[in-house]
């Protein structure tokens, strides 16, 4: 048994996140980015660096070795989109529901009202966990899922999920 602790991305882990990155196999690259020619040291700022957006990055790390990712970005009206990351051999083991959460959490704190996720048709992974979540609606565009949940009104979280 392994505690996974979820904690906010800060200065120094970029290194990290791109190991983590450059972890994941193609199919896993696509399934994210919705291409093949990602950039992963690219990426890997982009993530590291949440502040530059006013987005909110989480980090799932095992044992000091990072594990996964998830990402907030604001988006208009209220909204959020999010994505996440997650090694192969710490899948199915929950991280990306825990992720979840906490970036609902994240969301109700600053008042946004849904967050959704664009996800592929096939990626069942991804769309299990959002379903799995509760309440959520869905809308299809060509191969694309968009997965709306709403983010209603949360009790704090006052220490780290852990789950394993
Ligand atoms: C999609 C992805 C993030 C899911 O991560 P994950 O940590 O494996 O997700 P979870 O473990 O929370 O849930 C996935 C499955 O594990 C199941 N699960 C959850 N907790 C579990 C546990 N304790 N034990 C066993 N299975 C569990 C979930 O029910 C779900 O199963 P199902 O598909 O049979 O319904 C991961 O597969 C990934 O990184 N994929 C590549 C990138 C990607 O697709 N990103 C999403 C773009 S938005």
């Amino acid at each position: 048994m392994h505690d996974v602790c979820i904690r906010e991305v800060r200065a120094g882990d970029e290194a990290g996140i791109e190991r983590l990155l450059e972890g994941l196999d193609p199919e896993s690259r696509y399934r994210r980015w919705f291409t093949g020619a990602v950039d992963l040291h690219r990426a890997a700022d982009w993530a590291a660096h949440p502040e530059r957006f006013s987005a909110v990055g989480l980090l799932a790390i095992v044992d000091e070795e990072l594990v996964g990712h998830a990402v907030l970005i604001p988006a208009p009206q209220g909204r959020g989109e999010v994505a996440f990351e997650v090694a192969a051999p710490w899948r199915y083991h929950g991280i990306a529901g825990t992720l979840l959460e906490r970036l609902l959490d994240a969301a109700a704190a600053r008042g946004l009202r849904e967050l959704y996720a664009e996800v592929l048709l096939g990626n069942a992974d991804m769309l299990a966990v959002l379903r799995e979540h509760g309440e959520h609606a869905e809308s299809r565009e060509g191969g694309v899922v968009t997965v709306t949940l709403p983010v209603g009104s949360r009790p704090a979280t006052t220490s780290p999920s852990s789950r394993s």
